[in-house]
């Protein structure tokens, strides 16, 4: 690795103590993220401008958000269709706003017509839905008809949320759902879905933490929650989001994203060999239920519990499994398999950057076991530090974990 990159890596304060100037709270509030800071410094430290990006435990896309506003593209991955659905917005409103930031605008803008059954909250030139698709199509992938039909397999689960929705919250969403679905040109629909997916928490009556829900506490008493509110709040934060500055770019080509809807625990396809890095953090063990605490959101896309139990059996590290003996070792050995596809998205020469819990927090034996399936695979470890996580909106700052560790390993 090059003296240069070791001196940048060296040079970074990575506790990032001081919240950097301009960054706002993600459009999602999904638990575990990185801090944009975190994958920011990495990215144009490891990576080319025009290189590409690749997060196969991308949760809500962070590491994409990081990739477009730096000028690379990014193929995001998860196995959580609430997360897949928050990356592919996210992503591609960024890449939108490289090309044409009107048309981003645009996006929210009629979207808030509908929420609010009047104007175009963001003033921006109101767009015809085939325009806005095309456009999104020659920069994301899938396209969003296709998304839109991997993520709605049904109709909501009414009765399901009723356990934790007030009626008349429902009635509300209901009526939503339904001008959605007549909103011609489907990126709006998926635009639409994905702040759905986002309110569904808020509009619900389980407030005490998004924890309780994934615990299956039920809130004791269902008050109704205004739907059209939850929705404007989205779109004020989401315009916000899409406002914050990004490096210029030289490339003759716009930044690409794309989301892959993957479950590594059983996956063992080949990737494009394409990536110049991955960057990812893997699932800590015993650490969260991804899939339970999106509950709400995944019976509004209609997906049922049979359905999300078959998720979570699938999930990586999650929380509930925690009372197997063997958690932990189970943990580390499906993060090391799946690695071994992992890194048929990278190209020959490219490099790795895992951020993995502290062994402090119990769980050094997956740090061991990665470190040494890589060396196994022909990867060298280069760079590895530790980090706190003590801000109020980091990951893991609601876990026992208080410490991570970044390790970056290069080939070729
Ligand atoms: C620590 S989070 C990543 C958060 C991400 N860095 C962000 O900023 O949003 C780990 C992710 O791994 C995903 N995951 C767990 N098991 C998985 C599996 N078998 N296949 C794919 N993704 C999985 C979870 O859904 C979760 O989103």
């Amino acid at each position: 690795m090059s003296g240069l990159i070791l001196r940048t890596l060296n040079s970074i304060d990575w506790d990032f103590v001081l919240p950097r100037k301009g960054y706002v709270g993600p459009p999602h509030w999904y638990p575990g993220t990185f801090i944009p800071a975190l994958s920011d410094s990495l990215i144009e430290a490891l990576t080319p401008e025009g290189g590409v990006i690749f997060d196969p435990y991308s949760g809500i896309g962070t590491s994409g958000w990081s990739a477009i506003r730096t000028a690379r593209s990014c193929h995001i991955a998860d196995i959580n269709p609430v997360a897949i659905l928050a990356g592919y917005v996210t992503t591609s409103l960024l890449a939108l706003k490289r090309i044409d930031a009107n048309r981003a605008y645009a996006a929210l803008g009629s979207l808030s017509k509908l929420v609010d059954h009047g104007d175009d909250l963001f003033g921006a030139e109101s767009l015809g839905g085939s325009d806005l698709d095309h456009a999104v199509e020659a920069i994301s992938s899938p396209k969003p008809a296709e998304l839109l039909q991997q993520m709605r397999v049904g109709l909501p689960q009414w009765e399901p949320l009723s356990r934790w929705m007030a009626r008349e919250t429902m009635a509300e969403l209901g009526s939503l759902l339904a001008r959605l679905d007549q909103l011609k040109g489907a990126y709006l629909r998926v635009l639409g879905m994905a702040m759905i997916s986002a309110i569904a928490r808020t509009v619900g009556s389980q407030h005490a933490s998004w924890g309780h829900i994934a615990d299956n506490v039920r809130p004791r008493e269902l008050k109704p929650q205004s739907v059209r509110i939850a929705a404007m709040r989205w779109l004020n934060r989401t315009r916000a989001f899409i406002d914050l500055p990004m490096l210029p770019s030289r490339a003759a080509c716009p930044p690409q994203t794309s989301v892959h809807i993957r479950d590594w625990s059983n996956s063992g396809e080949d990737g494009p060999g394409t990536a110049d890095l991955l960057l990812t953090s893997p699932p800590y063990a015993d650490a969260i239920d991804y899939t339970l605490a999106q509950r709400l959101s995944l019976y509004i896309m209609g997906h049922t519990d049979d359905d999300i139990l078959r998720m979570v059996s699938g999930e990586i590290g999650a929380r509930r499994k925690r009372f197997k003996s063997d958690s932990r070792v189970q943990w580390s050995e499906q993060l090391c398999n799946a690695l071994a596809s992992q890194i048929t998205w990278l190209k020959p020469k490219s490099s790795l950057c895992l951020v993995l819990p502290h062994k402090d927090s119990g769980r050094s034996a997956g740090e061991d076991d990665l470190k040494t399936t890589l060396e196994q695979l022909g990867w060298d470890l280069f760079f590895e530090r530790d980090r706190s996580i003590h801000q109020s909106h980091t990951r893991q700052s609601w876990t026992s974990i208080k410490k991570e560790t970044i390790l970056a390993f290069s080939r070729g």
